[in-house]
């Protein structure tokens, strides 16, 4: 459990099934992500606590402390598969959207990674259309690595969400003691 000013980022909870559905019942929160039948909305969430249960560290639920609600996740994802590295990802619900959410939610998780895990660099992977997304990236100090577009392979040729670009950012040198 990460706690920052407003947010508590925890692990997920059946709790969350609900709440999590509902945002992939909207377009607003899909428009640039694939489509989720109520199966594979809750088969997610397995695999986000089978993820945490074997790592320690997934793309966490999201929770507002003073209201107490799910509001979607932020976390680093273990490698997917020998081509993906650590990578930082991010969802909101609609109504959380321009609060500085999840640039909260993303800066304490890459603390945490930072400070738990030991890797070189995260990386975080979107669509150029995703302005919310990139900018996102962009606010956090990740860089857009222009020699890196790549097509998502979970996706099928021609799906027009197929073309990805690629951010990283490097762990930050440590301060001389
Ligand atoms: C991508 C996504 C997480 C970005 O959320 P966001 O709320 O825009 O991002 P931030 O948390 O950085 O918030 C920035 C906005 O909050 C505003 N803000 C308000 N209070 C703030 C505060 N205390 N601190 C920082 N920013 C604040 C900023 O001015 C900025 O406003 P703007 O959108 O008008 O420019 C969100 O759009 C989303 O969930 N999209 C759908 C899912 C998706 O596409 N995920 C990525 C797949 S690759």
């Amino acid at each position: 459990m990460i706690e920052t000013e407003r947010l508590l980022i925890r692990p997920w909870r059946d709790e969350d099934r609900e709440p999590f559905w509902t945002m992939a019942c909207d377009q607003r929160v899909m428009e640039y992500l694939p489509p989720l039948t109520r199966a594979e909305s809750n088969s997610g969430i397995d695999r986000m606590m089978a993820l945490q249960a074997e790592h320690g560290h997934v793309f966490w639920a999201l929770e507002r402390k003073a209201e107490g609600d799910f509001i979607g996740f932020c976390g680093i994802m273990p490698p997917r598969s020998p081509i993906f590295e650590h990578e930082i990802g991010w969802r909101l619900a609609h109504h959380a959207w321009g609060q500085g959410f999840a640039r909260e939610a993303a800066e304490a998780s890459l603390a945490w990674a930072w400070a738990n895990v030991s890797v070189p660099a995260i990386m975080a992977i979107t669509n150029l259309a995703n302005t919310r997304s990139w900018g996102l990236m962009e606010r956090l100090g990740m860089v857009r690595c222009l020699d890196e577009d790549f097509d998502h392979p979970d996706l099928p040729v021609g799906d027009p969400l197929r073309p990805h670009i690629l951010y990283r950012i490097h762990r930050p040198h440590q301060a001389a003691t």
